[in-house]
């Protein structure tokens, strides 16, 4: 929604930054490397690296004994090449000699055994010798180069995840369920039904983590626990953030998030966060077509595209960091692809279209030994900088440096997605509908934006209990669980004038996992205007038809495919669009409207093939007059995209296919960032290629 100019993640780069990790403490033996490191970073036109996020057994090699000289002369490098440094806390590389003198340290999996040292993370999120060891090297790291004029940011551990259920993580459950409770058990007892099968507790010591030998069928405490590990990993970052608050209140704070993990309510770890960032690793060139052919590039472009919008939407829209993508392949996906030429540059810039201001890579020099030898990097183990990864990686610095001026600018968009880590808790965890693959929460929330990307509509993705004044569109997909106060929400945003589209299988539970009484959608029965009856589930090989009404609202002609959900809706103050073409239920309602205050709700009462979302939304965003970026057709394939900061309009012009694509900009004049020429008319598109070009006045 903002298109405004946000502060500079930091004054010293008010720029977009270009970097990668970078672990000087693999190579400490090989002094020469070391040296060929920040003049080479320079050429690939590097002007940040993110540094020691797993040198914590280098930096405290045997408990209370320090080692900081080798980082100390790493900061002065590449503060003298003019690189500035992400200094990360190490905690997500345990040394071993902690975990030998702290075994609590270790974390206990579900089936209650725990850990042997080794991998990296999987601590304890609770131990407080694990806490106190972390603050203890995290206070040194803070006096020690809080003040380097090199450090930008703190990068916080990295990518915190899991759980564990050992006997310090139990209690502190307990303790978190007693205050959630009022510290009434019979409260915790009806809010998680535990009258079914026999499951009531009548001492707060009976309550255990869920476990696949014990209780791992009861909705509330799954849900609860997930909510508890959220709030305990929170809880573990304030205390790794303390020290560096205290001793360098000036430098900001993100954590590497990794956007598709489930684990963790993403939004909880973004409140103690000065700026959002993430991991993308998105599987290029993978067979995404119709028939598992390859060539559908733009799907996997327009679904990373969506996480990027999601981590945007941590922070209220403010610029975001890429920081983590490959330069080439990762090691751990199924197939080894390398990104084709060009693909990598094209790939960069969708994430600052999308309000990246950054493109940074894992990682800066391959390791020699190790799980990750063989992950992409910007320099291979040939060294040096002619190669043709290292190429394609200094003309992203190129690149990014002619695009300087878009940095802290907002993406406007009118229409919000509504994403809900704990509805996709319980939607995965409740039996009955046999949610999977395309069936699943973020699969369908992924097929409800890509409609959006083609048209060059940009989306804001946000949790359900944001403030939606501002919006004209919300998208609800399978809104089932409803947290307090969101159908309120709603109705006022469609009351207010507003538009709501929301589909099957919503408004069925409370936060706690408990059915709504008296008819479905519960409390949204009455903006929706219906009341959903049963719910279908048709097997893969079924599907029925939806047939538009002649002379609907929004002009759906033709037929769609319906498959996996069917809902039977009756009509209360809703009228129907289309209607269901086959079974016993023909003839009912497959697609309504209902005019509510001065807006209106939408229901999508069945899984729909992607052209019934295509359609359907190009439809809904004419009627609205929601702005593209580009009013223009645009070939399948390539998507337009904005950033704004109130004064200029930044349009991104993305080409995702292998051919050559024309796009039609119009008279008014625009200036192309990459070439430093005017530009109007019409505007070629190499294969993957791209465009940048400012509007001004926007
Ligand atoms: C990330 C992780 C990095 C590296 C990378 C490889 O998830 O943060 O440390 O392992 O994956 O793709
Ligand atoms: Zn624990």
């Amino acid at each position: 929604m903002t298109g405004r100019k946000f502060e500079p993640i930091s004054r010293k780069l008010p720029g977009l930054i270009h970097g990668c990790d970078y672990n000087p403490e693999q190579w400490l033996a090989l002094p020469e490397v070391l040296r060929e490191d920040p003049p080479l970073m320079r050429r690939a036109l590097c002007n940040a690296v993110t540094v020691g996020i797993f040198a914590w057994s280098l930096l405290e090699p045997e408990e209370g004994r320090f080692d900081f000289g080798w980082l100390d002369r790493v900061m002065d490098d590449l503060w003298s090449a003019g690189i500035a440094v992400i200094l990360a806390t190490p905690s997500a590389g345990r040394p071993a000699w902690l975990a030998q003198a702290y075994p609590e340290v270790l974390r206990v999996d579900a089936e209650r055994r725990r850990d042997l040292q080794g991998l990296r993370a999987r601590h304890c999120y609770t131990s407080p010798v694990y806490r106190q060891k972390v603050q203890a090297i995290n206070s040194r790291l803070a006096e020690r180069y809080g003040k380097h004029p090199a450090l930008i940011l703190w990068h916080l551990s990295n990518e915190y995840g899991g759980e564990c259920h050992c006997p310090l993580c139990q209690e502190a459950f307990r303790l978190w369920l007693r205050r959630r409770y009022g510290d009434s058990l019979e409260r915790l007892n009806q809010a998680w039904w535990t009258a079914f099968w026999s499951a009531r507790y009548s001492d707060w010591s009976q309550i255990e983590s869920p476990a696949p030998r014990g209780q791992r069928l009861l909705n509330g405490l799954i849900l609860d626990w997930k909510r508890f590990v959220t709030e305990q990993t929170a809880d573990f970052m304030r205390a790794e953030l303390a020290p560096l608050r205290e001793l360098s209140p000036e430098v900001p704070v993100t954590t590497n998030l990794m956007g598709a993990y489930r684990g963790l309510d993403y939004r909880r770890l973004a409140a103690e966060l000065d700026v959002a960032s993430w991991d993308s690793y998105p599987c290029w060139h993978a067979p995404t077509g119709e028939d598992g052919r390859p060539g559908e590039e733009w799907r996997t472009a327009a679904d990373t595209a969506f996480w990027h919008s999601l981590v945007r939407g941590l922070k209220a829209g403010r610029p975001f960091l890429l920081m983590e993508s490959t330069p080439s392949f990762s090691n751990w996906h199924p197939v080894h692809k390398l990104k084709r030429p060009g693909l990598h540059l094209l790939s960069s810039l969708l994430a600052v279209a999308h309000g990246s201001d950054s493109v940074q890579y894992f990682q800066w020099r391959k390791s020699r030994g190790g799980y990750e030898k063989f992950h992409g990097a910007v320099v291979d183990h040939g060294g040096g900088g002619d190669s043709r990864v290292f190429r394609e990686v200094a003309e992203v610095g190129e690149t990014l440096k002619r695009l300087d001026e878009v940095a802290g600018s907002g993406v406007p968009a009118e229409t919000a997605l509504l994403f809900d880590w704990e509805n996709w808790w319980a939607l995965e965890e409740a039996s009955g509908l046999g949610l999977e693959g395309e069936r699943g929460y973020w699969q369908t929330c992924l097929a409800h934006h890509r409609p959006f990307w083609c048209l060059g509509l940009p989306v804001d993705v946000i949790g359900p209990t944001e403030e939606l004044k501002g919006y004209r569109l919300v998208i609800a997909p399978m809104l089932y669980l409803l947290r307090p106060g969101v159908a309120e929400s709603l109705e006022r945003f469609v009351g207010g004038g507003g538009t709501l589209v929301s589909t099957y299988w919503s408004g069925i539970a409370d936060e706690t996992d408990l059915c709504f009484l008296g008819g479905f959608p519960g409390p949204l029965r009455r903006v929706l205007g219906i009341h959903c009856e049963e719910l279908d589930s048709l097997y893969p090989q079924e599907s029925n038809r939806v047939v538009p009404r002649p002379r609907n609202e929004l002009g759906l002609a033709g037929e769609y495919r319906a498959r996996n959900f069917c809902d039977l809706v009756r009509l209360e103050s809703a009228r129907a669009l289309a209607e269901y073409g086959e079974d016993f239920y023909r003839g009912r309602p497959a697609l309504t409207v209902n005019d509510f205050g001065r807006g209106r709700a939408y229901y999508l009462a069945s899984w729909n093939e992607e052209p019934f979302l295509q359609d359907f939304y190009r439809a809904l965003s004419e009627r609205l007059g929601l702005r593209r970026a580009l009013e223009a057709p645009l070939p399948r394939g390539v998507s337009a995209q904005l950033r704004a900061d109130g004064e200029n309009e930044y349009l991104f012009l993305l080409n995702f296919t292998q051919e050559v694509q024309a796009v039609e900009l119009g008279l008014a004049p625009l200036h192309d960032l990459l070439s430093g020429q005017p530009a109007s008319g019409r505007v070629v598109l190499p294969p993957y290629g791209l465009a940048v070009l400012r509007r001004s006045g926007g």
